[in-house]
């Protein structure tokens, strides 16, 4: 891993084609981003990954996509309406606009302030003598707490609309599915329900590129269980967690575990440990994983009156299952894969970058490059028609084959092909490893083998 800074990697995503600044042309909308082919199909990659591991290689985990519109009364139940705010503190002096918890975070470090209330806030600022980042005053305005959610309208015409909001998190429609899932699959405890999808939230501060934006992906899965068993369940997702990301090729000394503190939890939750990964600006939270204990679906049962309890098949027993919650971002992750993977390499006579992403996570899985354009074009086209029927594939014939190679390798291409004039003769092909530099000669059907081998994941 080379360290590289924050505008660094936001310059090399966008001329690589990973991430583009939000509606350019028109100067743009702070904070948001729009994913070039390269992000595009790196993101599906995570997103697929996280899949197969949390959902499909889990007998009892099964999968749900529900909407991103709800009916508002599930926000109220779930505490986002009345408690998901965060604190916002103006400079009197500059008037430049802060969250009062970050204030504090940059000032002690390790120390963490989300969950504290207003009052604890404002006399941390005070005790420890905070100071405008931006001009340096010490004279802040009380604290205002601000709700994060993103409110809209439903319905044409003005009497008859209603605001609704875009879910601040994916979780609360897979517990309003609860039942539904549970009957349809006759799913018995324990069992997980996962999903990938949108999030929005208005929030105060984004930034630091892709890693807090106001609208991105989460991919949650909510575990239910027996109360009781949930320190189990917690333990075994931390560590699933934790395993997931050194699997995708996140080194282990770039991550570590961080417990909230009792005031630091969350209104639903009775423990909570983030993994953290080691970004530019120092560690900061990638995944949560949270024991959320009955409290969601006891909410739900209280105010859409609808009976949430599981029976056990056995004992006929009735409760309200506990839930463990792992939640992921797939813009957090595809930045912290990112800054693991990109290497500066020197070599004998040039230098180049290696985007050492894990195969099963690179946009293209190999580069069809004609050695030459004219008697080599022909047979390139037809083995990238073949390939790609496999594999996501990427036809190159514009200029030298070692600037070629580089492209790939910048952009983290593990298998380059060269069609020559012996593939013409004999069938087979040169297939250059990415992080070796070795070539191997091939034909079609063992390199179909040989790299659906290398991407399993
Ligand atoms: N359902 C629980 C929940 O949403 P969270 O800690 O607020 O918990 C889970 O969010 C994950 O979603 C975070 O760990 C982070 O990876 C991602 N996330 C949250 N807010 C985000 C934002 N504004 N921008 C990008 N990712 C965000």
């Amino acid at each position: 891993m080379t360290k590289i800074s924050l505008q660094e990697m936001t310059a090399y995503a966008k001329n690589y084609g990973f991430v583009f600044q939000g509606s350019e042309i028109y100067g743009g909308l702070a904070n948001t981003w729009d994913y070039g082919p390269l992000g595009a199909a790196l993101k599906n990659n995570i997103k697929a990954l996280w899949w197969q591991r949390f959902i499909r290689e889990e007998p009892n985990n099964v999968g749900l996509d529900s909407s991103i519109l709800m009916n508002p009364a599930v926000w109220k139940a779930s505490g986002h309406i009345d408690g998901f705010n965060d604190p916002l503190t103006d400079c009197r002096k500059c008037k430049s606009r802060h969250r009062a918890d970050h204030l504090i975070e940059a000032q002690v470090d390790g120390f963490h302030a989300d969950g504290l209330e207003t009052e604890v806030l404002e006399a941390k600022l005070v005790e420890l003598d905070i100071a405008c980042p931006g001009c340096g005053a010490k004279d802040f305005t009380p604290i205002r707490r601000f709700n994060l959610m993103f409110k809209t309208s439903q319905g044409v015409l003005d009497e008859s609309s209603q605001a609704i909001y875009l879910r601040p998190e994916t979780a609360q429609g897979i517990f309003v599915n609860f039942k539904n899932v549970q009957r349809a699959l006759r799913k018995k405890l324990p069992f997980g329900i996962g999903q990938v999808g949108k999030s929005f939230r208005n929030e105060i501060t984004p930034g630091n590129f892709i890693f807090r934006t106001r609208e991105f992906e989460q991919m949650e899965l909510e575990f239910f269980c027996r109360p009781g068993e949930e320190k189990h369940w917690f333990d075994h997702y931390l560590e699933a967690s934790k395993r997931f990301l050194t699997d995708l090729g996140i080194r282990a000394e770039n991550v570590r575990f961080r417990e909230h503190t009792a005031e630091q939890l969350s209104h639903y939750s009775d423990a909570t440990t983030d993994i953290d990964y080691r970004y530019p600006w120092g560690f900061d939270e990638l995944w949560g994983i949270a024991s959320r204990t009955d409290f969601d679906l006891k909410m739900h049962q209280a105010h859409a009156e609808e009976n949430m309890e599981y029976q056990d098949p056995v004992t006929n027993e009735r409760f309200i299952p506990y839930v463990v919650e792992p939640a992921l971002g797939v813009e957090r992750l595809f930045l912290a894969l990112l800054f693991d993977a990109y290497h500066e390499e020197a070599l004998e006579d040039d230098t180049r970058v290696n985007l050492k992403l894990l195969p099963a996570l690179a946009p293209y899985k190999i580069a069809v490059l004609p050695l030459l354009k004219k008697p080599h074009r022909d047979q390139a086209t037809t083995l990238f028609n073949t390939l790609s029927k496999h594999f996501d594939v990427v036809y190159d014939e514009s200029g030298a084959i070692g600037r070629r190679y580089r492209r790939q390798d910048a952009i983290g291409t593990p298998f380059a092909l060269t069609v020559d004039h012996q593939s013409a003769e004999d069938g087979t092909y040169t297939l250059r490893d990415r992080d070796t530099m070795e070539q191997i000669r091939l034909n079609e059907e063992d390199i179909i083998r040989h790299v659906r081998e290398k991407i399993r994941f």
